[in-house]
Protein backbone atom coordinates (compact mmCIF):
# COMPACT_ATOMS: atom_id res chain seq x y z
CA UNK A 1 0.00 0.00 0.00
CA UNK A 2 1.14 3.83 -0.88
CA UNK A 3 1.77 6.63 1.32
CA UNK A 4 -1.93 8.51 2.17
CA UNK A 5 -2.36 11.37 0.34
CA UNK A 6 -4.36 14.09 0.65
CA UNK A 7 -5.15 17.39 -0.53
CA UNK A 8 -5.17 20.59 0.94
CA UNK A 9 -7.51 23.17 -0.67
CA UNK A 10 -7.87 26.66 -0.17
CA UNK A 11 -10.44 28.91 -2.08
CA UNK A 12 -10.89 33.03 -2.93
CA UNK A 13 -8.66 34.93 -1.24
CA UNK A 14 -6.55 32.77 0.51
CA UNK A 15 -3.28 32.80 -1.32
CA UNK A 16 -2.96 36.34 0.03
CA UNK A 17 -2.66 35.06 3.75
CA UNK A 18 -0.21 37.24 5.70
CA UNK A 19 -0.94 39.98 3.65
CA UNK A 20 -4.67 40.31 3.94
CA UNK A 21 -6.22 41.70 6.84
CA UNK A 22 -3.15 40.57 9.52
CA UNK A 23 -5.44 41.53 12.03
CA UNK A 24 -8.19 39.13 11.00
CA UNK A 25 -6.10 36.10 9.63
CA UNK A 26 -2.51 36.72 11.01
CA UNK A 27 0.94 37.28 9.50
CA UNK A 28 2.33 33.79 8.53
CA UNK A 29 1.76 33.62 4.48
CA UNK A 30 0.64 30.27 2.96
CA UNK A 31 4.16 28.90 1.72
CA UNK A 32 4.98 29.23 5.59
CA UNK A 33 1.92 27.20 6.74
CA UNK A 34 2.80 24.79 4.19
CA UNK A 35 6.04 24.69 5.00
CA UNK A 36 5.15 23.50 9.00
CA UNK A 37 2.30 20.93 7.61
CA UNK A 38 4.72 19.20 5.22
CA UNK A 39 7.32 18.59 8.04
CA UNK A 40 4.52 18.08 10.40
CA UNK A 41 3.17 14.87 8.31
CA UNK A 42 6.64 13.39 6.80
CA UNK A 43 4.88 9.83 6.24
CA UNK A 44 1.61 11.85 4.16
CA UNK A 45 2.17 12.89 0.63
CA UNK A 46 0.23 16.19 1.02
CA UNK A 47 -0.80 18.13 -2.05
CA UNK A 48 -1.98 21.95 -2.24
CA UNK A 49 -4.43 23.83 -4.12
CA UNK A 50 -5.81 26.99 -4.23
CA UNK A 51 -7.75 29.05 -6.65
CA UNK A 52 -9.91 32.31 -6.69
CA UNK A 53 -12.75 30.58 -9.33
CA UNK A 54 -15.29 28.18 -8.14
CA UNK A 55 -14.94 26.24 -11.35
CA UNK A 56 -11.38 25.88 -11.15
CA UNK A 57 -11.63 24.40 -7.41
CA UNK A 58 -14.41 21.82 -8.74
CA UNK A 59 -12.37 21.03 -11.55
CA UNK A 60 -9.93 20.06 -9.03
CA UNK A 61 -11.80 18.23 -7.21
CA UNK A 62 -13.35 15.75 -9.69
CA UNK A 63 -10.12 14.63 -10.66
CA UNK A 64 -8.94 13.91 -7.03
CA UNK A 65 -10.34 10.11 -6.63
CA UNK A 66 -8.66 9.15 -10.01
CA UNK A 67 -5.49 10.14 -8.70
CA UNK A 68 -5.66 8.38 -5.26
CA UNK A 69 -6.05 11.64 -3.14
CA UNK A 70 -7.84 9.74 -0.05
CA UNK A 71 -9.35 12.67 1.69
CA UNK A 72 -9.48 16.48 1.64
CA UNK A 73 -9.21 19.33 4.05
CA UNK A 74 -11.01 22.64 2.44
CA UNK A 75 -10.90 26.49 3.52
CA UNK A 76 -13.26 27.47 0.83
CA UNK A 77 -13.26 31.04 1.67
CA UNK A 78 -16.11 33.01 1.47
CA UNK A 79 -17.70 30.44 -1.26
CA UNK A 80 -18.13 28.45 2.35
CA UNK A 81 -21.54 30.77 2.93
CA UNK A 82 -22.57 31.25 -1.05
CA UNK A 83 -21.94 28.32 -2.99
CA UNK A 84 -23.91 25.69 -3.69
CA UNK A 85 -22.10 24.53 -6.77
CA UNK A 86 -19.14 23.97 -4.23
CA UNK A 87 -21.05 22.84 -2.01
CA UNK A 88 -22.17 19.30 -4.66
CA UNK A 89 -19.29 18.98 -5.90
CA UNK A 90 -17.99 17.84 -2.14
CA UNK A 91 -21.16 16.08 -1.54
CA UNK A 92 -20.57 14.05 -4.58
CA UNK A 93 -16.64 13.06 -3.98
CA UNK A 94 -17.07 10.24 -2.08
CA UNK A 95 -14.29 11.06 0.27
CA UNK A 96 -14.11 12.24 3.76
CA UNK A 97 -14.08 16.25 3.69
CA UNK A 98 -12.74 18.53 6.75
CA UNK A 99 -13.78 22.10 6.56
CA UNK A 100 -11.15 24.42 8.01
CA UNK A 101 -11.68 28.37 9.04
CA UNK A 102 -8.79 30.55 10.27
CA UNK A 103 -11.36 32.48 12.14
CA UNK A 104 -14.29 31.46 14.07
CA UNK A 105 -16.50 32.06 11.58
CA UNK A 106 -19.67 32.30 14.48
CA UNK A 107 -17.76 35.29 16.20
CA UNK A 108 -17.88 37.42 13.44
CA UNK A 109 -20.42 38.85 10.44
CA UNK A 110 -23.84 36.95 10.96
CA UNK A 111 -23.23 35.61 6.89
CA UNK A 112 -20.32 34.29 7.80
CA UNK A 113 -22.04 31.83 10.59
CA UNK A 114 -24.26 29.95 7.73
CA UNK A 115 -21.66 27.59 6.09
CA UNK A 116 -23.29 25.29 2.88
CA UNK A 117 -21.07 23.00 2.57
CA UNK A 118 -20.55 22.04 6.51
CA UNK A 119 -23.95 19.78 6.06
CA UNK A 120 -21.78 17.82 3.22
CA UNK A 121 -18.57 17.39 4.94
CA UNK A 122 -17.18 14.69 7.62
CA UNK A 123 -16.48 17.76 10.07
CA UNK A 124 -15.59 21.50 10.74
CA UNK A 125 -12.46 23.15 12.02
CA UNK A 126 -12.82 27.08 12.93
CA UNK A 127 -10.95 29.43 14.75
CA UNK A 128 -7.63 28.36 15.62
CA UNK A 129 -5.79 29.85 13.00
CA UNK A 130 -2.95 28.06 10.68
CA UNK A 131 -3.37 25.31 13.70
CA UNK A 132 -6.80 24.09 11.89
CA UNK A 133 -5.16 23.22 8.72
CA UNK A 134 -2.70 20.56 11.14
CA UNK A 135 -5.73 19.28 12.71
CA UNK A 136 -7.75 18.61 10.18
CA UNK A 137 -5.02 16.14 8.69
CA UNK A 138 -4.48 14.65 11.68
CA UNK A 139 -7.81 13.97 11.59
CA UNK A 140 -8.07 12.19 8.74
CA UNK A 141 -4.63 10.28 9.27
CA UNK A 142 -6.91 9.02 12.05
CA UNK A 143 -9.75 7.96 9.98
CA UNK A 144 -7.72 6.70 6.93
CA UNK A 145 -5.22 5.02 9.00
CA UNK A 146 -2.08 7.48 7.78
CA UNK A 147 -0.40 6.20 11.38
CA UNK A 148 1.28 9.89 11.25
CA UNK A 149 -1.20 11.73 13.13
CA UNK A 150 1.45 14.74 12.97
CA UNK A 151 2.01 14.56 17.12
CA UNK A 152 5.67 14.24 16.71
CA UNK A 153 7.05 17.38 15.80
C1 LIG B 1 -12.41 32.09 6.14
C2 LIG B 1 -13.68 32.73 6.65
C3 LIG B 1 -14.55 33.21 5.52
O1 LIG B 1 -15.73 33.81 6.01
C4 LIG B 1 -13.80 34.23 4.69
O2 LIG B 1 -14.58 34.63 3.58
C5 LIG B 1 -12.48 33.75 4.24
C6 LIG B 1 -11.65 33.02 5.20
C7 LIG B 1 -11.44 31.72 7.29
O3 LIG B 1 -10.48 31.00 7.01
O4 LIG B 1 -11.62 32.18 8.42
O5 LIG B 1 -12.03 34.01 3.13
O6 LIG B 1 -12.74 30.89 5.46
Amino acid sequence: MGRLRLAVVNGPNLGRLGRREPAVYGQTTWPEIWAELCAAFPDIELEAFQSNHEGALIDYLEGLADRGVAGVVINPGALTHQSYALRDALAALGLPVVEVHLTNVYAREAFRARSLVAPVVWGQISGFGPLGYRLAISALAARLGGGDTGGGS
